[in-house]
């Protein structure tokens, strides 16, 4: 009796490694096929998985950007809309939800679920990152999910957005390690510091992060007083 159960905890054990190295493996060979690649619309079911909630919770990461009732919201890269909905039923009736991505056949896949799901705030366009066709200060709050190390120009795709966004408006992003083009989160906030936007928050996520900055207000300036005659 006692041999067998010693026979199974080494079953046990020997398939616990193998079982963790196989996981390993499918993560660095699905992070090197897919690395530094515009993520191919024709894999878009996979971002819809509902295993992602664990790494992902849509509402407590959306939370985390500070989404309110009427807010005109810009989300780049959006995919086929892991975020949009909840985004667009955060922003309500009277805002909206601008989801720009470069790749039409996410679009399409992203305005059918929108219908789909009555989420009307929602507004897909086909753009790029780097080049918004938005105006100056047009949006309270950004948001980007699992996609700025797809951008070759980051720091170009930075400065759109601190054009975009209103002064004192909020731009967050939330990180997966899984995520073939994972940015570090140092890297990520040196970039954006030095495109000027401020730290709000750094949280931690299962596998990763969320980071929120705000666009400064201009100061007021201050008017000189006149000196004594
Ligand atoms: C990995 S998917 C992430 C989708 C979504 N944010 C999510 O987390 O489910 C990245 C998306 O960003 C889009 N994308 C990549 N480069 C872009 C660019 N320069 N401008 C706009 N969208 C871009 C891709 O087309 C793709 O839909």
């Amino acid at each position: 009796m006692r041999t067998l159960r010693r026979l199974f905890a080494r079953v046990i054990f020997v398939w616990g490694i193998v079982s963790g190295l196989v996981t390993v493996a499918i993560i660095v060979w699905f992070r090197e096929r897919n690395a530094r690649t515009v993520f191919p619309a024709s894999s878009a079911a996979s971002l819809l998985v509902p295993a992602r909630g664990w790494l992902m919770p849509v509402r407590q990461t959306l939370d985390r950007f500070k989404l309110r009732k009427g807010d005109t919201v810009l989300e780049l890269g959006p995919g086929p809309g892991y975020f949009s909905i909840e985004a667009s039923r955060m922003a309500g009736a009277q805002g909206r939800v601008l989801c720009l991505d470069l790749q039409p056949g996410m679009a399409a896949i992203l305005r059918e679920r929108l219908r789909a799901e009555g989420a009307g705030s929602g507004q897909p366009i086909a753009g790029d990152a780097m080049r918004l066709p938005l105006a100056d200060h047009s949006v309270d709050k950004a948001f980007v999910v699992a996609m700025f190390g797809e951008i070759p120009d980051r720091p170009a795709a930075l400065s759109e957005l601190r054009r975009v966004i209103k002064p004192g408006g909020v731009l967050g992003f939330s990180e997966t390690f899984t995520d073939p083009d994972y940015m570090f989160v140092n890297e990520l906030e040196d970039l954006c510091r030095a495109c000027g936007f401020e730290r709000l928050e750094r949280q931690r996520a299962t596998l990763g992060y969320t980071l929120t900055f705000s666009v400064p207000k201009k100061r007021a300036r201050r008017r000189r007083t006149p000196k004594p005659s």
